[in-house]
């Protein structure tokens, strides 16, 4: 099973969670400007909230695959507010015609005040576990 992991970070929870994604899984975690390789079975993509949408640069990245070479999509977030960026980033995905997995993983996002220290430990532990439990490996 061909497996990549892809995922946007302002200040850096984004790139925490990755980086545990790609610990379970075995694959190295990569930034959004990093193009995918043929025929991805399972794309683990990893995005937060700012001022209430998704960044640009996964709006971009989304517009940028190919339907034909990405099997399904498996979203995981963080964001201090809004309950998942899930709803916009599988929108966005299925208006292209790419499938997105119904599981997916959110936790909170320290923003100013809010949520301080997460993503924590107890929430990396939790990611590490959902990626477990969809036995990719
Ligand atoms: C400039 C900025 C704006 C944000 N706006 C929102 C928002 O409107 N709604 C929300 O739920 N979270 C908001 N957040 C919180 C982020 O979604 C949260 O901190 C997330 O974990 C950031 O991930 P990152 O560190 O990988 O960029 C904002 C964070 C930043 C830095």
């Amino acid at each position: 099973m061909n497996i990549e992991i892809r995922y946007h970070s302002k200040t850096g929870h984004m790139q925490k969670m990755a980086e545990a994604v790609s610990s379970v899984l075995g694959v190295e975690a990569k930034t959004l400007d990093k193009p995918l390789s043929n025929d991805v079975d399972v794309l683990l993509l990893g995005s937060a909230v700012y001022a209430a949408g998704i960044d640009g640069k996964v709006k971009d990245f989304i517009a940028s695959l190919d339907p034909a070479q990405v099997k399904n999509v498996i979203c995981f977030s963080s964001c201090a507010i809004l309950e998942s960026s899930y709803a916009q980033v599988k929108k966005l995905l299925e208006t292209r015609g790419i499938h997105v997995d119904t599981r997916e993983f959110h936790c909170r996002g320290q923003f100013t005040m809010l949520h301080r220290g997460h993503p924590n430990d107890t929430d990396i532990a939790n990611l590490k576990a959902f990626v477990q439990e969809l036995h990719l490996n």
